[in-house]
């Protein structure tokens, strides 16, 4: 019997779609990665995950997981070879448990993020993790990548969100990790492992994870600087300001607002003029009541305007202009899919060296790229700058994507010599799993292969992503 056959048997025809039918998911979100499969799976539950990568075992068919195909790196994407199985965990959706007294919920792994945030919601809690994907990613790519957002500077990644995971092993067996403990000191972190792997060392199929208190109120305010390291150092004056209650702290440029305003005029800027170069979505998040979190902002903010570190503020007066800015922010993806093709760099360095980098990069570019523009956006708070380069007035995009190696490596490379990070937050997949070579030390990959070795010893788990060619 076929693999195909083998796993309509297993599953039931209507969860088994060959190549043809799965064709949508066979391309990731910006059209760059185009793959073929075998089969693509939808299994219903834990033991039926474990079946499936047991009977791929048995016909040595690779397996690539994917949940909302949102990732930017390509790693839910198969290879062209029409081997592999696309594995969907789209009907493990349930909402397993959730203990307020322990403040924990235990999801599957399909579960999209937004209904993972809507339970917690609905149980009096937060689930902090927030992304622009939120309404189409699933837990389980969130975990999988590491995922970062929005919330990372007061709660932190997706790692340090979960407590425990369930996970299918690279032959076909459940680990049941579903620990809902804050301290577990007992031998190697496999939780940690698996977080972040990308589907290259285990299948996550379910997670236990932390909530928090909800918020009693919430200020948002949009800022504007007259430099980048006056942004830094409001930045610090915000931490002290606001202690836990900082949540985010958003940057873009005022290139970046001008390429909103013109994909999507409909949608107010806070500062028309655009008259200076940096601006950045501030959020604060109380505890005790609107009154003592309006007062509390205004003497942070009244503040820093009156020392001239910050040039102007917008403070939201409702729910909806809140919405509004966090909108706008949320709509830089889109307007750069809008506005064509251009070289993304999801790069991180200590916030100390932020300005330094960025000076320094700028400088390089238009050395050796005259006339390029920067799109330089992220998440400040966390030294996660998306570090994105459009072409040159006069150029077209294709000539400008031809320079994409050359110009990455120059961006990249500054990054690695400010103490800094090629992937911030979207993880390696296949797009950046050769840049692994450049610019991680021989002992490091030694032990990243040797920990897959270990994991998935016949490489069939997401062959041809993270890790680089054993020959580079
Ligand atoms: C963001 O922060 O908006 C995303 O991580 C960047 C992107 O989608 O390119
Ligand atoms: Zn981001």
């Amino acid at each position: 019997m076929t693999l195909f056959t083998e796993l309509q048997r297993l599953l039931g025809a209507a969860q088994v779609q060959d190549s043809a039918q799965a064709e949508a998911l066979l391309r990731d979100r910006h059209g760059r990665f185009v793959g073929r499969v075998a089969a693509a799976v939808h299994p219903r539950d834990t033991a039926e995950v474990a079946a499936v990568v047991r009977l791929c075992g048995r016909h040595a068919a690779p397996i690539v997981v994917q949940g909302g195909n949102t990732g930017l790196m390509g790693a839910a994407t198969p290879d062209a070879s029409g081997r592999a199985v696309l594995l969907l965990l789209d009907r493990l959706n349930r909402v397993r448990q959730i203990d307020t007294d322990n403040d924990t919920l235990t999801v599957e792994a399909g579960c999209i993020l937004q209904q993972v945030q809507e339970a917690a919601r609905a149980a009096g809690r937060l689930f902090p993790l927030s992304l622009g994907a939120e309404g189409s990613c699933t837990l389980g790519g969130n975990l999988g990548t590491n995922a970062g957002g929005v919330a990372v500077l007061r709660y932190g990644n997706a790692r340090e969100l979960t407590l425990g995971l369930e996970v299918v092993t690279a032959d076909g067996q459940i680990w049941d990790g579903l620990r809902g403990l804050r301290k577990d000191n007992t031998g190697y972190d496999l939780r940690d492992l698996f977080i972040g792997s990308e589907g290259t060392l285990g299948i996550i199929t379910a997670a236990t994870l932390k909530l928090f208190p909800l918020p009693a109120a919430q200020c948002t305010a949009f800022l504007a600087f007259a430099s980048l390291a006056q942004a830094v150092a409001f930045l610090s004056q915000a931490r002290q300001g606001f202690g836990a209650g900082l949540t985010a702290f958003e940057l873009l440029s005022v290139d970046c607002l001008r390429l909103l305003r013109e994909q999507f005029p409909a949608s107010p800027l806070p500062f028309p003029d655009l008259e200076q170069p940096w601006y950045a979505l501030l959020e604060l998040s109380d505890h005790q009541d609107e009154a003592h979190a309006r007062a509390l902002f205004e003497r942070v903010l009244g503040d820093a305007l009156e020392s001239g570190l910050l040039v102007d503020a917008r403070i939201a007066e409702s729910l909806a202009q809140n919405e509004a800015l966090w909108r706008l922010r949320e709509a830089m993806s889109d307007a750069q899919k809008r506005a064509g093709q251009n070289m993304k760099h999801d790069i991180a360095v200590p916030v100390s060296r932020l300005v330094e980098f960025v000076e320094r990069t700028d400088a390089l570019l238009q050395r050796h790229f005259p006339g390029v523009r920067n799109y330089t956006f992220g998440h400040l708070g966390d030294g996660n700058l998306h570090y994105n380069v459009a072409h040159a007035p006069g150029r077209s995009v294709a000539e400008h994507m031809a320079d994409y190696a050359a110009l990455s490596q120059l961006v990249h490379d500054s990054a690695h010599a400010h103490g800094g990070s090629i992937s911030a937050e979207h993880g390696i997949g296949q797009r950046k799993r050769e840049l692994l070579a450049r610019y991680k030390s021989p002992v490091e990959l030694d032990l990243m292969r040797r920990i897959k070795q270990a994991l998935d010893p016949r490489g069939l788990l997401n062959p041809g992503k993270v890790l680089p060619e054993a020959s580079a």
